[in-house]
């Protein structure tokens, strides 16, 4: 009995000394106050890493040099006070290493070089791995470098979303081209399922290299019509969420534009947390994603709108998720003209929140 309550005991201190904020509320345990992080939280609203990226015009290799992507990754930890980095890096690595050619143009979002099936399905697990090492060694690099208490995420695209990019899917208003759905028809399942393969190594290379959270980010889930979300979102994140748990590693999804569907998401893919946009309604959100950690939703515009509205909102979802695991970001990834003192003011409300 004596032995037991000990026991329980080293838990409980276990638990506040080394147990991140974060990883707490995955685990749906409410504790005071809520996580806070922000998606592209490293990038591009940051001078300093305007900077480095002013030196660096291969978007690609930037991610690729392990010392710069840890030294990004920590710049916004070092400005303010958060609960979690996210590893510098992106999603279209995992297309780049399967062989497709990625480039950014200003203004025009990314552009892939065309998709051979053939060349994809020739790549195998260890040049896999050894292409995407130094994500790996960034990851060590930033885990010795951060406080025990804040997580390191690190993350991967969804397969429905890296086959977007991957075969030029969506057209410049963001609407899907069925012509290209088409053509691909007949081997869409084939990507998809080496997509999921190489997508659960990628997941856990980044935990063993010490990352303790995965974000799943299905940005473009909004493009499938509902007949297909089952096929195109539900089940190939249910295998990367299934993955996760055998591997015991916390995972987040964001299914982005799903709209209500966020519900049956949620009671299908069964993740640690689910990831809201700013479609959503935070009390619809709190109705109807049962058993789950919710994170996000506030509209990043409205960090670069009028500072009042911006409170107001933050509020709302403040009060909304008062006594639920909450962890408090955005609804998508920060705007690069959002000024980093608008930043510290939505930490300082969040944390000082009773
Ligand atoms: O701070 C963080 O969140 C970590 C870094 C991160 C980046 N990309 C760095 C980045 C993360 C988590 C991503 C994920 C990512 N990449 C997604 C999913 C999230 C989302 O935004 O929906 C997607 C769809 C991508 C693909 C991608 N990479 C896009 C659409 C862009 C923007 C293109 C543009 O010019 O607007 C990128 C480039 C990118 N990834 C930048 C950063 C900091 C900007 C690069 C620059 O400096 O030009």
């Amino acid at each position: 009995m004596y032995q037991h309550g000990l026991l329980q005991l080293i838990n409980y201190i276990n638990i506040i000394i080394y147990m991140s904020k974060l990883l707490n509320c995955l685990k749906q345990k409410k504790s005071s106050g809520f996580p806070i992080w922000f998606m592209r939280q490293a990038g591009r609203h940051l001078p300093e890493f305007r900077n480095i990226r002013k030196k660096n015009k291969d978007f690609i290799k930037l991610c690729l040099n392990s010392n710069l992507s840890s030294k990004i990754t920590l710049q916004p930890i070092n400005r303010y006070n958060l609960d979690a980095a996210i590893i510098f890096s992106d999603i279209l690595l995992v297309p780049y290493v399967l062989g497709q050619n990625v480039t950014f143009k200003k203004g025009k979002g990314p552009s892939l070089s065309k998709f051979n099936l053939k060349d994809f399905l020739s790549k195998n697990n260890k040049e896999f791995t050894t292409d995407l090492k130094p994500v790996y060694d960034a990851i060590k690099k930033t885990r010795q470098k951060l406080n025990k208490k804040k997580s390191l995420i690190s993350f991967v695209g969804a397969p429905w979303t890296l086959l977007v990019y991957m075969i030029a899917a969506k057209n410049k208003k963001n609407k899907l081209n069925y012509k290209i759905l088409k053509k691909f028809k007949n081997e869409i399942d084939l990507i998809l399922e080496r997509l999921i393969k190489f997508l659960c190594i990628h997941i856990e290379h980044q935990k063993r290299a010490g990352s303790d959270v995965i974000q799943i980010f299905d940005s473009w889930a909004g493009l499938i019509p509902s007949k297909y979300l089952e096929r195109f979102c539900y089940e190939p994140n249910l295998k990367l969420v299934n993955f996760c748990k055998r591997k015991k590693i916390p995972v987040i999804c964001f299914p982005k534009g799903i709209k209500n569907k966020y519900k049956g998401f949620v009671n299908t893919v069964k993740p640690d947390g689910i990831s809201i946009d700013y479609d959503i309604n935070p009390s619809w959100a709190k109705k109807n994603l049962n058993n789950v950690c919710i994170q996000g939703g506030l509209n990043p515009k409205l960090l670069v709108g009028t500072e009042k509205k911006m409170m107001k909102e933050i509020n709302k979802y403040l009060r909304v998720f008062k006594y639920k695991p909450y962890i408090f970001n955005l609804g998508h990834g920060l705007l690069p003209e959002t000024d980093p003192k608008r930043l510290e003011r939505v930490i300082h409300e969040v944390n000082t929140f009773k």
